[in-house]
């Protein structure tokens, strides 16, 4: 039963629940119009501590492709926060304006803290480098639309695996699923920590660390690649340093199986060539609506609606 939860962790919900979504997010895919009204009369908070482009955008677009309406703000600066305010308060009083909140918020462990004041079901858009769930049920609906499996692939991930927090969470939802393995693409200081590698070691799932893209790229299915997240590095000369690790281009892709998944989260910097966008094995802008659907489907859950 998914009315009236939350969503902080990627791991929250089971798989079964997760696939529950998932199915309803391929049934509004299929019948857009059946869904138009279905929140007719609910309010969604969007409270964005922190830079958003996509996360808070597809909210906004999802509630208002349900038939309902959206209040928020995009910056603590405009909010009461600028004066002091707690994010205890802050939650106690937007929980009175409306029927559920999607929040990003810099600090780790904001989500759950936020979601311990909320009289409303609260969604974790993002907290600090610690989860992005809604990321990874778009990421999940992305592969599930594109490979009609979930399970039995190898999933290259690439780039920031250090700081990434769609990495992390997308390793523990895929590994939820049979037989995928694991292929780690990161320069030694940008490695996945510590505590994922002793997670998929504790479950014993199939995973190898390389530095080098080309020497694997031939093997995956999926290949997620990632930005290196300047905003967390401590020293910029470390960022620019490495930066530009990886470049997927052309030449690389003609290395990669016809089939292969290209993800990324987005926002891009450098790390995928433009000259790759028209590749039919790009799908990082389908998964970019892919993740107004799946918020659709989650929105729908959370509020019992279906
Ligand atoms: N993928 C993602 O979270 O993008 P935004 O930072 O633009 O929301």
């Amino acid at each position: 039963m998914l009315k009236n939860r939350n969503l902080i962790n990627a791991d929250d919900f089971n798989v079964d629940e997760i696939n529950e979504i998932l199915n309803l997010a391929e049934e509004i895919i299929k019948r857009p119009s059946d869904f138009s009204n279905l929140c007719n009369g609910k309010i969604l908070g969007t409270l964005f501590f922190e830079p958003s482009t996509r996360t808070r955008l597809s909210f906004e677009s999802a509630i208002h492709r349900l038939g309902g309406d959206c209040i928020g703000f995009s910056e603590s600066a405009s909010s009461s926060t600028s004066k002091g305010e707690s994010l205890a308060d802050t939650i106690r009083t937007v929980s009175n304006y409306t029927d559920i909140i999607a929040m990003r918020n810099p600090k780790e462990g904001s989500a759950v803290l936020a979601s311990s004041y909320s009289e409303v079901p609260l969604i974790n858009a993002g907290d600090g480098g610690h989860q992005h769930p809604t990321q990874t049920l778009t990421d999940l609906l992305t592969i599930w639309m594109t490979k009609k499996r979930l399970d039995n692939m190898t999933i290259g991930l690439c780039g920031d695996l250090k700081f990434g927090r769609t990495v992390h969470s997308l390793i523990k939802a895929m590994s939820r699923y049979n037989n995928n393995k694991f292929v780690l693409i990161s320069p030694e200081e940008l490695q996945v920590p510590d505590y994922i590698k002793i997670f998929l070691k504790s479950k014993n799932i199939e995973f190898k660390e390389v530095e080098k893209m080309e020497d694997v790229i031939g093997e995956l299915d999926v290949l997620y690649m990632t930005r290196v997240q300047k905003e967390r590095f401590f020293n910029e000369a470390d960022y620019v340093r490495l930066k530009d690790s990886y470049i997927l281009d052309n030449n690389k892709m003609k290395l990669a199986t016809e089939d292969l998944a290209v993800l990324h989260p987005l926002p891009r910097v450098n790390e995928i060539a433009t000259e790759v966008d028209s590749d039919p094995r790009a799908v990082y802008f389908k998964q970019v609506r892919y993740g107004v659907i799946v918020r659709m489907a989650l929105i729908l859950k959370l509020l019992g609606v279906r």
